[in-house]
């Protein structure tokens, strides 16, 4: 099983799978949308944006004149804590369901939209007695629980935009974080649950904090109830200075390039980018893709991202595009695996899921541990199940189209980015003869396309790179104080066109497959990684002269972090000791996720004659390989003493 599958191995796929004829006739999206956005585009879009109740109406679709800075649906007013919340409950459906809370211990809580209505308000109020205003960062970095999302949208209700930062990285990611945005007011949780224990987040932020005096206050949501260090001139406990406010609050419109959030994600030097996402565009976005791809009926559907909120999935597909649709969602704490391999199915009976969205790494597991799990469990309330964050190999969209979908649920595999902010390459499931391991199509609206290395599109049958042609509403608009950056990195490979930094192909029959990263960027377990980032942790130790990583690829993870490290004189013959103290090193300057798979202490790394270390060949070491082309290294016997090292070790 391979993760990154080849051109060749592709493009010999001639399994399809056309929707259930009910399916079809009751799909939400239908195959004319893609005529109506082909023939208007941002007439298409502004259709779109009639999903969004708006204060003041927009007045022009798209002002693309500063590109790439791109400005969507201009003129236009909203609040999008108001369009996720308040206009249901205004509607009528106060007593719909939002959110289905399962705890991973098992205690669980139901919130409806009227709950969430309050609950909100009174954060927002909570969050403006504390002197957060319009235009702010609040940082989140929270476990899966119902305060995250009531943040998240008090945040969004007072136009203070919020960077959540996912509960798994480090006191030193927070503090990177916390700085680059200029965050002044934190939110947090005394801890979370995570396989069975209760894990720290305060006492991670308490750390960071020591990094970070511009903070005035920490505000605190008791989840565990063990024990954490206080700062009495810092630090609030949620129930102290939510629970007393008032349950109303007026949401004030903002403008529809308001920011609505930041959120972090690796790139290819070492410093994480801050994309930054803005209000109209965004929720349009994520409320049309929603509708069009997960089939979304928001009366009788019960949806779930098995994602964390900490992540981009998270923040489109559990919180805005949901809610701004008006959906039931369930939003699960924990792992897979606790306190039992069967407990998404579990989770999936329990409360009757219809639609699954995960990702392969998850999707992986399960078919290690065996089908005879899910077997166990009720699952015929599916109807469609959707994969995101990696390549899905054909084997897995197989096993998760039969073992869990039992035959019956259309599998949509949907690409996008961080910086994309909503679905744009993915079947239409009432509409797309799928294939196993396909994104299929650009959806309505979005124009894409693979590029060679000169900007041609590619033969059909071709590889190249991935590039979207015309700007979309929920793109990012900036990376958070550089500007510079996202030209450089977006906007300068081809002319006014998106630079997506991924591999892809179109088949013969005109569809997308997305093969990964061609750029110093690792994708591990869905989650995105870099090379550089990992490497200046290394170099960072004391120990270390210098470092090089390598994705290499990984049956569970879909790649692993490899990393080959030259130790400086003083700490050679370090042993075993030293491996562990580097592994732990990498885990504590940027989380548990960054920690390599292994790391190899070599006497020297492969380097071009300019000094350009040659990843590729560490590549091929790391996948046990033949070693490719050498001979523009400056020094060609580097690679035989690597590999020397790898056969004794
Ligand atoms: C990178 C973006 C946006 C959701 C989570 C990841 C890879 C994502 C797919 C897919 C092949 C995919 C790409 C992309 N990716 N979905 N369906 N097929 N590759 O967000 O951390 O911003 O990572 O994930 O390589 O560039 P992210």
């Amino acid at each position: 099983m391979t993760n990154n599958p080849t051109i060749q191995e592709l493009s010999h796929e001639d399994r399809a799978f056309p929707p259930p004829a009910d399916f079809a006739a009751n799909a939400n999206a239908k195959a004319d949308e893609y005529d109506k956005a082909a023939a208007d585009r941002l007439g298409y879009w502004a259709e779109q944006a009639q999903r969004i109740t708006w204060d003041t109406p927009f007045d022009t679709v798209l002002d693309w004149s500063e590109k790439p800075f791109a400005k969507w649906f201009v003129g236009g007013k909203l609040n999008a804590a108001y369009n996720c919340v308040d206009r249901h409950v205004e509607n009528g459906l106060g007593d719909r369901v939002a959110y289905y809370f399962e705890g991973e211990s098992g205690d669980t809580r139901t919130i409806t939209y009227s709950d969430l209505l309050r609950e909100v308000s009174k954060a927002a109020n909570a969050l403006t007695e504390l002197g957060v205003k319009t235009g702010d960062r609040v940082a989140i970095y929270m476990p899966m629980i119902p305060e995250t999302v009531f943040a998240m949208l008090a945040c969004a209700r007072l136009g203070a935009p919020h960077t959540v930062i996912f509960g798994g990285f480090s006191a030193s990611a927070i503090a990177d974080r916390v700085k680059d945005c200029g965050v002044e007011f934190v939110i947090t949780a005394d801890g979370g649950y995570r396989k069975g224990k209760p894990s720290g987040l305060k006492s991670v932020v308490d750390e960071a904090m020591e990094d970070c005096p511009e903070v005035r206050n920490v505000l605190v949501v008791r989840r565990t109830g063990q024990d954490v260090a206080w700062n009495d001139d810092r630090d609030l406990w949620w129930h102290d200075v939510v629970d007393r406010q008032s349950e109303t609050h007026t949401p004030e419109a903002f403008d529809s390039e308001h920011p609505l959030y930041i959120m972090y994600s690796s790139g290819t030097t070492g410093k994480p980018k801050g994309i930054m996402h803005t209000t109209g565009g965004y929720l349009v976005g994520t409320s049309f893709t929603h509708w069009a791809v997960f089939d979304i009926k928001p009366e009788t559907d019960v949806y779930w991202t098995a994602a964390d909120i900490g992540w981009v999935t998270g923040h489109s597909y559990i919180v805005y595009g949901p809610l701004a649709n008006g959906a039931t969602s369930v939003l699960y704490e924990g792992t897979p695996d606790t306190p039992h391999r069967g407990r998404w199915w579990e989770i999936v009976e329990k409360y009757k899921v219809s639609i699954l969205y995960c990702a392969p790494t998850a999707i992986r597991s399960f078919m290690k541990w065996g089908r005879d799990i899910p077997a166990e469990f009720d699952l015929t309330s599916l109807r469609l199940l959707g994969s995101v964050g990696e390549p899905i190999n054909p084997e897995a969209w197989m096993w998760y189209r039969e073992h869990i979908g039992g035959d019956r649920c259309p599998v949509v595999d949907t690409w996008w980015q961080t910086e994309n902010g909503s679905i744009l390459i993915s079947p239409l499931p009432g509409v797309t003869e799928t294939k196993p391991g396909a994104a299929m199509r650009p959806l309505p609206g979005v124009v894409a396309d693979v590029f060679d290395d000169e900007g041609n599109s590619v033969e059909p049958g071709n590889g190249g790179y991935l590039v979207i042609k015309e700007p979309w509403p929920s793109m990012l608009r900036t990376l958070w104080g550089d500007e510079e950056r996202f030209k450089k990195t977006y906007w300068s490979q081809y002319p006014e066109v998106y630079f997506a930094g991924d591999g892809a192909k179109i088949d013969r029959d005109g569809d997308f497959w997305v093969l990964g990263r061609v750029d110093d960027v690792l994708n591990v377990s869905g989650h995105r990684m870099s090379t550089a980032e990992i490497e200046s942790a290394l170099v960072a130790h004391p120990k270390v002269a210098e470092a090089a990583v390598v994705g290499a690829s990984d049956e569970m993870t879909g790649q692993a972090i490899e990393a080959f490290v030259i130790l400086r004189e003083s700490a050679e013959d370090g042993g075993d000791d030293v491996v562990a103290e580097l592994r732990n090193h990498v885990r504590s300057a940027i989380g548990a996720i960054a920690t390599p798979r292994s790391i190899m202490i070599v006497p020297d790394l492969p380097k071009t004659r300019s000094g350009k270390i040659m990843r590729r060949l560490l590549k091929d070491v790391a996948e046990k390989r033949e070693v490719g082309d050498v001979t523009t290294l400056a020094d060609s016997s580097v690679m035989d003493l690597i590999q020397k090292g790898v056969a004794e070790s």
